[in-house]
């Protein structure tokens, strides 16, 4: 039995005053996090430090949203794996298709990342997925196919395992249109399938896949429910205490 695994995507919301309201309504009820689920907080940058002394010694994991894969130097706007790791961070979320689409993130890029996100003792949730066009276009296993295979290339069977992969299709993200649990189940048996192929069998039935792209409390019992669906990535419902909550405890039932 895989755990489940919930983790909530911030974006760039929520100032320090903000975070801390957040965190603290999400301490409150931290007492209801269900056996099993694992928990993961992915503030903006400015929020780390204050999150990690407020998460201390709880049962929420921090993670940042993005990272470079140079340990140091003239990288003007960047962080570092060792930053991450420096306040608190055991998850990185690496290759968000915003990073992809809005920043010009390469597969190349996205790979490096992970392999540094491994190599520092980060676990990194890897986003993959396709926009409505490849969907319609009938390539959504190609675009899945060639990100992963991008993502991965050089990563030891040992290493892979500490990752968890996240399908979010890009036509489901801050649409309010979420992926069907059929649709999100035929992608997530395909990542596996393809975990098999690249490792092994067993590497695959162990991997996290988590589904990421308009979660939401309505939906969240019936994509979590579904066989291979691991968890969620979530974005806009993390920004309040009790819509995360919520699907948190849906992971737990
Ligand atoms: P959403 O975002 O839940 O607001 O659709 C998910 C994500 O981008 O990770």
């Amino acid at each position: 039995m895989r755990p489940k695994v919930i983790a909530g995507n911030w974006k760039m919301n929520k100032d320090a005053d903000e975070s801390v309201e957040l965190i603290n309504g999400l301490i409150t009820r931290s007492g209801e996090i269900p056996n099993g689920v694992t928990v993961i907080l992915c503030p903006p940058f400015t929020s780390l430090a204050i999150a990690q002394r407020l998460l201390d010694g709880g049962p929420m994991a921090l993670g940042g949203q993005n990272m470079h894969y140079e340990d140091e130097g003239a990288f003007t706007g960047e962080i570092s794996a060792g930053m991450l790791k420096s306040v608190g961070c055991t998850f990185v979320i690496i290759g968000h298709s915003e990073r992809r689409q809005i920043f010009g993130e390469t597969n190349d890029a996205i790979n490096k990342k992970v392999k540094k996100a491994l190599s520092a003792g980060l676990r990194p949730i890897i986003c993959v997925g396709e926009t409505l066009e490849e969907r319609e276009r009938g390539v959504t296993e190609q675009v899945i196919n060639v990100q992963l295979k991008g993502a991965l290339q050089d990563v030891s069977e040992n290493e892979v395992s500490r990752a968890i992969i996240a399908y979010e299709p890009v036509w489901a993200i801050g649409t309010g249109k979420n992926a069907t649990p059929e649709q999100a189940a035929d992608v997530h048996n395909y990542i596996r399938k393809i975990i098999g192929q690249f490792y092994s069998w067993a590497t695959a039935e162990r991997i996290i896949i988590q589904y990421g792209g308009s979660v939401k409390p309505e939906n969240a019992r019936s994509l979590l429910a579904t066989d291979g669906i691991d968890g969620a990535l979530v974005g806009g419902a993390c920004l309040k205490p009790d819509s995360f909550m919520e699907i948190v405890m849906a992971a737990g039932s």
